[in-house]
Parts: structure tokens; C-alpha cells; sequence
């Protein structure tokens, strides 16, 4: 990961500049970083603030080998590394909040996209986008974002630097791959429940299809949905969508 990497200063967003290296042939590992960008993409169509110099706005070409059934995986995966490389690097506990916010003290510190492209069932690449805010200011949030968000700079209570964190995300990322293609996705699957915030807690998913269900979150299953066992002891996998945490 990161032996070719494109550093942008402006642009609409990394997951479209990686896509088109991807369609010329770019291989996995290869990283686009922008300073800003003027149209971030976050999930579910919503947009992402990606203010200039304050974060890591990245994207990274994946080449994985199984079917889109499989892609779920990849999104457990990139969080994961993420997670592991901030705690290292910060000291910050950030956590996981499925399927791969990282929160600290219930604020959201990063966001991860994976977009893929496929072919009749077959994956011709993804893109994982990791929007990590690193060093923006509480006053640099606009309104609608000042409760929700949070930076390592504000939880560290340091200016955190981004060189160093973006090495040690494609490190993460680096090992935590060749540990899903050596043993596959149950080691994987057991480090990011470790590092969730949702294990064990009260959710109501909404599981996109518009239906919501509530229960308690009782882990991952092979695939990487979540598993929420409802009151009546049904267990539900949720593949999509977002959750609320239950306090
Ligand atoms: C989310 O939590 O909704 C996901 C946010 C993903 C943001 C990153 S920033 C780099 C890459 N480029 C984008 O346009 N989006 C992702």
C-alpha cells in the first residue's frame, strides 16, 4: 500500500480520481490524497466537509479476488485499520460504530465509503475513501456538524501529524490485508468487534429496505453483517444502512 501515491491539491473528490486510475489499470495499494475537496461524498448520498489542510481525505484502489458478497468485508476491514492506526499514532480510543464510523466520546472522528465496480458478479475493484478529521478546530464545524463531529486535535489535545498518520493507516491496512487473505475473515472480524462501540449495545437499525428493527447488537456474522437478537430472541443480520446506539 502507498508505493504510488497522487497528492491533490483541490479536487471534487478521491473516490472519483481513484476510480479513474482504477479504470487505467491502477494497482491495489495505489492512494489518491487531496488537501480539500469541493464535493466530498460520505454514504447513503449524504455530503462530507472536507475543509482545506484540517483532515486526510484519501482514497485507496482495492483489487480483491472474491464476489461483491464479499465487499462487506472490505468495509469491516478499512475501519479496522483506521481504528488501529489512530489509537497507535494519538493515543486517542477512538472506537468502531458499525459499520465503520469512528466515534470518540460519541462524536464522529472518521468516515469510510467503499464503493465498488462491478461486472455481471464480479468485483473489478473497490474504492475505500477515509475521511479522518485531523486537525480542525471546534470552531471550524459548521452548525449542523458542531455536536456530531469531533478531531484528534481536539481529543488529543494536540495538532496531530498527518504524514505520519496517513503512513501509519497504509501500514494498518497493509497487515490487516494479509491477515484476511491468509486466514480469511474471522481474525478480522474479532479485532473489530475488540475495537466496536457497538457490541453488546441496545441499536435500532434501519436497515435501508425501510425497515427498522431494535435489539441488542450480539456480534458479525461470516459475511460481516451485523447481528442484532431482538427481544423475542430472533436474531436479525443486518447488511445495510445505519444504526442508532440506544442509550
Ligand atoms: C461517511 O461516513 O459517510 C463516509 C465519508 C467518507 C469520506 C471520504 S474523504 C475521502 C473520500 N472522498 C470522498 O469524497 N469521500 C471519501
Amino acid at each position: 500500500f502507498g508505493q504510488r501515491i497522487v497528492v491533490l491539491d483541490s479536487t471534487v473528490s478521491t473516490q472519483q480520481d481513484a476510480m479513474r486510475l482504477a479504470e487505467e489499470g491502477a494497482q491495489q495499494g495505489t492512494v489518491v490524497l487531496a488537501e480539500e475537496q469541493t464535493a466530498g461524498r460520505g454514504r447513503l448520498g449524504r455530503k462530507w466537509f472536507s475543509p482545506r489542510g484540517k483532515g486526510i481525505w484519501m482514497s485507496i484502489v482495492l483489487r480483491p479476488s472474491q464476489p461483491l458478497a464479499f465487499t462487506p468485508q472490505l468495509t469491516l476491514l478499512t475501519g479496522v485499520a483506521v481504528c488501529r492506526a489512530i489509537r497507535r499514532l494519538t493515543g486517542v480510543e477512538a472506537g468502531i460504530k458499525w459499520p465503520n464510523d469512528l466515534l470518540v466520546h460519541g462524536r464522529k472522528v472518521c468516515g469510510i465509503l467503499l464503493e465498488s465496480a462491478t461486472e455481471d458478479q464480479r468485483v473489478r475493484y473497490c474504492i475505500a475513501g477515509i475521511g479522518i478529521d485531523v486537525n480542525l478546530n471546534t470552531e471550524d464545524y459548521p452548525e449542523e456538524l458542531s455536536r456530531l463531529g469531533t478531531s484528534l486535535k481536539i481529543e488529543a489535545g494536540r495538532e496531530i501529524d498527518r504524514t505520519a498518520l496517513i503512513a501509519a493507516v497504509l501500514e494498518e491496512m497493509e497487515q490487516v490485508c494479509a491477515l484476511y487473505a491468509d486466514q480469511g475473515f474471522k481474525p478480522v472480524a474479532m479485532l473489530w468487534e475488540a475495537l466496536s462501540v457497538t457490541m453488546n449495545r441496545f441499536v435500532r437499525a434501519h436497515t435501508g429496505q425501510g425497515s427498522v428493527v431494535e435489539g441488542t447488537a450480539v456480534g458479525l456474522d461470516p459475511s460481516g453483517a451485523l447481528v442484532v437478537e431482538t427481544k423475542q430472541g430472533e436474531r436479525i443480520q443486518v447488511v445495510s444502512g445505519d444504526i442508532q446506539l440506544q442509550v
